[in-house]
């Protein structure tokens, strides 16, 4: 138990490595969140300080949750865990490192919206799906160019594909509903998106370089 304690904690930190907000910072000099939507993401890193940071905070905020929920797989090795708990394990620390990286203890507890952060959960534990849901957000994005419809649709695929079976694996009913679950999360940290979809004010994929929310 102790060791799980551990795993947990480190889960928590790795997530709240607030991958924008020190990118912003260490580079450009600037706090991300009070520009443009003013969150602390690879979208809005991307939206304010170009391609080369929205990429680069993209794929550590991924690696974060892929990372945490590797931990799980330490923890199978050195016999704490069963194989069989090794699954629930990847998406309890996936998880943790979400709320990490929405309330980083790092950054004020202010963080972003947790979807790159799931895609590495995601990675880990269903590969498979995770390729379908990106492509699920880029057809989204490409043709509606907003960032936030995507994520949603995309954290909508998930469970969908999990309660179709898609891949043709008996999944735990659990593991549907926490699917389901991780959706309604999702919805709930863009609730401000949803709001400016439904107005017709969000904000596009186009940049806008330094400009203050
Ligand atoms: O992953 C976050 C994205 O879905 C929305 O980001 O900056 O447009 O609120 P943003």
């Amino acid at each position: 138990i102790f060791l799980i304690i551990i795993g947990t904690v480190v889960a928590y930190l790795l997530g709240s490595i607030p991958t924008a907000v020190w990118y912003g910072q260490g580079f450009f000099g600037l706090d991300i969140r009070q520009f443009g939507s003013g969150n602390a993401g690879a979208t809005n890193t991307f939206r304010v300080l170009g391609k080369r940071a929205g990429t680069i905070v993209m794929l550590v905020d991924v690696l974060k949750g892929y990372t945490a929920a590797s931990l799980s797989t330490l923890l199978w090795y050195g016999d704490v865990i069963t194989e069989k708990e090794m699954l629930t394990f990847k998406i309890v620390f996936g998880l943790v490192a979400v709320i990490g990286h929405l309330y980083p203890v790092f950054a004020n507890f202010k963080g972003g919206k947790g979807v790159a952060t799931l895609l590495g959960m995601m990675l880990a534990t269903h590969p498979e799906m995770a390729a379908v849901c990106i492509g699920i957000f880029l057809l989204v994005v490409i043709a509606s160019q907003y960032v936030s419809l995507g994520s949603i649709l995309a954290a909508l695929a998930f469970p969908v594909l999990l309660l179709l079976q898609i891949f043709g694996q008996k999944e735990n009913p659990l593991l549907i509903v926490l699917g389901f679950v991780i959706f309604l999360l999702v919805v709930v940290t863009h609730q401000k998106n949803i709001s400016r979809l439904l107005r017709g004010e969000e904000n596009r994929t186009v940049l806008i370089r330094f400009r203050k929310k």
